[in-house]
């Protein structure tokens, strides 16, 4: 696999989601595209309401591979702390990758009981 480059904007990303019945998928992600409107384009659907980084609904947790320089952009949610970076939470609706990764999908409950664990709003907890 070759390292994609954030300047070409032809470049991708593969995301491996894994779901709650321990099965998975690959997904190409382009650079400039949401992880879950790609997941939605591979026929894949994860739960979603407000799709502007505010419901936590599409919550999800990465899945550390141990590669410390990966990361994700989030920078277009409404809502997103660094509390919630730290503990790996991710909202697929608006995260564009900016490496390989791997997500754990319906992290909905967790990241609510994060965000209320550390005073942060938790919408629909
Ligand atoms: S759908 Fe609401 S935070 Fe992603």
């Amino acid at each position: 696999m070759s390292t994609p480059n954030n300047s070409d904007p032809d470049a991708q990303f593969t995301v491996t989601l894994l779901f709650p019945d321990n099965s998975q998928r690959n997904i190409n992600v382009p650079v400039d595209e949401f992880i879950l409107d790609a997941a939605n384009d591979a026929g894949i659907v994860l739960p979603a309401i407000c799709r502007h980084g505010r419901c936590l609904t599409c919550a999800g947790r990465i899945v550390n591979n141990g590669d410390s320089v990966c990361d994700f952009d989030q920078s277009h949610a409404d809502a997103y702390f660094p509390a919630d970076r730290a503990a790996g939470f991710i909202l697929p609706c608006t995260a564009k990758p900016t490496c390989d990764l791997t997500i754990k999908t319906h992290q909905q409950d967790a990241m609510r009981t994060h965000r209320l664990a550390h005073g942060l709003p938790a919408p629909y907890a």
